[in-house]
């Protein structure tokens, strides 16, 4: 197979043919550095200030979506046949006038010293295309992943609600524009390999998931790089080389859920946001829990598959799948193995995968009937951190007693891991406050957590025994509120 040797995309209205780039140059250096496009700016380079938000426009089986991303930790041979949008591309229907949503931060003193304005801007541009009337918990949740050191958040919620006032999106020029966009993309190719060199450094983009499993099979020791919130940062905060790297985030395939049957099918590359579609199906219970991973644009770029592959002790989808009874695929080559979900974290920073292989599928059965769920996460901050401790809590009551119990911690071990004693002191029990008490009791049996700067050991045995009387609480009097949600919030 000839692969392309230059990514193809649209810089606002700009196409550009780009080769020669080296792997981890980053979005945001091309559009500054080499663009002077300098709206966009660097605040933390790490995905956590929101300064450098950009839109990316994709075609996902032919329909152009646009979302919010980090182009600080964004990959710039991961653009190839995308639409980016920078803060420059915003226009308002008067020649040389504001947007609506940059009008309504001038009319509400959204802006202080400007440094983060851009990318609030355009964090609430994405907000205000999908969701033109937004209700403010609606507000907060598009701007966890935005910090303002200046301003305080309120005016620019308040500039929020009134750029639904002020501004029709059905006009706006992004969407007048999809059209001619839409062809200028699908113009571009697609379903082909894509190898960038520079010198020795190697980026590959697989035309589909047998070439990616292909090109593994060849470069063995390549980087993955899925939605690189994690290797995005392996790179700007400690220099790392990543290549080799295979590039799988334009892969639809690898994106792919099936929430026709039981059970549900979750392509190792679906994002975060694309999960919210199993969550819908039949899992509320992690609906609170998701709303606290990350900020909206790391939600629309970090993908499932990585956050299980990273192995990561603190990872937050790990303990909730496990708890569900979740199974991944590996694969490589055409060989593919499965196994439980909790058999892949072997020790710290070692997982059963072996070299060339990658994840390609998490299998998630449907709840039982009479099963029990919770998703629990404690962290410093609500918006935007990572957990001290989170759980998942899967529990069977059939006729007043415990017949199944899978309860899974991150945050307590080097891997992410089962409570296997407190599993065996619920099974076969009543359903009861003093059950889950005397369970919560042999934590400390299968665990001996870390003492680091998120918490100490002692913090955290103590609130994962809390958890179980939370759970019980939850269940028992499901009437009387326990949590504090965001809409509660906001009544
Ligand atoms: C600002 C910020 C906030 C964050 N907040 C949270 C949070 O609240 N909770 C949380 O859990 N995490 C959080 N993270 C971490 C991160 O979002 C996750 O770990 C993410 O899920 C990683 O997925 P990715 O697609 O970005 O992986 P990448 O960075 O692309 O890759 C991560 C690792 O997985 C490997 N990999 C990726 N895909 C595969 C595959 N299919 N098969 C085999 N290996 C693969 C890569 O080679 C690499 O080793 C945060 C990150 C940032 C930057
Ligand atoms: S510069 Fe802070 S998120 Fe990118
Ligand atoms: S206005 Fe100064 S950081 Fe937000």
């Amino acid at each position: 197979m000839t692969a392309r040797p230059e990514i193809r995309f649209l810089l606002n209205d700009e196409p550009v043919c780009l080769g020669g780039i080296r792997a981890a140059d980053t979005l945001l250096d091309y559009i500054r550095l080499g663009q002077r496009l300098t709206g966009t700016k660097e605040g933390c380079a790490e995905g956590d200030c929101g300064a450098c938000t950009v839109l990316i426009g994709r075609l996902r089986g032919g329909t152009l979506h646009y979302e919010p991303v980090n182009a600080c930790i964004r990959f710039l041979a991961s653009v190839d046949l995308c639409h980016v949008v920078t803060i420059e591309h915003l226009r308002g229907t008067e020649r040389g006038g504001l947007h609506p949503v940059q009008q309504a931060m001038v009319d509400f003193h959204g802006s202080q010293c400007g440094f983060c304005t851009p990318g609030f801007v355009m964090a609430l541009y994405a907000l205000w295309m999908q969701t033109p009337a937004p209700t403010e918990a609606q507000i907060e949740t598009a701007l966890q992943g935005n910090l303002c050191r200046c301003t305080g958040y309120a005016p620019i919620v308040r500039a929020a609600q009134a750029a639904a006032r002020t501004g029709n999106p059905a006009g706006d020029y992004l969407m007048t524009e999809r059209a001619r966009v839409t062809g200028l993309l699908a113009g571009f190719g697609a379903g082909e390999r894509v190898e960038l060199r520079d010198g020795d450094d190697l980026a590959i983009l697989p035309a589909d998931v047998d070439d990616l499993a292909a090109a593994l099979s060849e470069y063995p020791q390549a980087t993955l790089v899925a939605g690189a919130t994690d290797v995005g940062l392996w790179v700007t905060k400690f220099l790392r080389p990543i290549s080799p790297a295979i590039f799988t985030g334009h892969l639809d395939e690898l994106k792919a859920i099936d929430t026709g049957g039981d059970p549900i099918r979750i392509g190792a590359g679906a994002s975060y946001t694309d999960f919210e579609a199993v969550i819908a199906d039949g899992f509320p219970h992690l609906s609170e829990f998701w709303d606290r991973i990350a900020g909206w644009q790391v939600r629309n770029m970090g993908t499932v598959g990585g956050n299980i592959a990273n192995g990561s002790p603190i990872g937050d989808t790990p303990p909730v799948l496990i708890a569900l009874g979740a199974r991944i695929v590996l694969r490589r080559g055409g060989d593919r193995r499965t196994l439980m979900l909790e058999d892949f974290f072997i020790d710290y920073g070692k997982q059963d995968r072996a070299a060339g292989e990658f994840v390609e599928q998490i299998i998630l059965p449907r709840t039982a009937p009479n099963s029990l769920h919770a998703a629990y996460k404690i962290s410093k901050r609500r918006d935007e951190d990572i957990s001290s401790v989170s759980a998942g809590f899967n529990i069977t009551v059939e006729g007043g007693t415990i017949t199944g119990a899978r309860i899974a911690f991150g945050g307590m071990a080097a891997t992410p891991k089962r409570a296997a004693r407190a599993e065996a002191a619920l099974t076969g029990k009543p359903w009861s406050e003093a059950t889950m008490l005397a369970a919560a009791a042999t934590l400390g049996q299968d665990f001996t957590p870390l003492t680091d700067w998120r918490a100490s050991a002692e913090y955290r045995l103590l609130v994962a025994q809390n958890l179980f009387r939370r759970f019980w609480l939850e269940h028992s009097t499901p009437a009387v509120p326990v949590r504090l949600t965001r809409e509660a919030q906001h009544g």
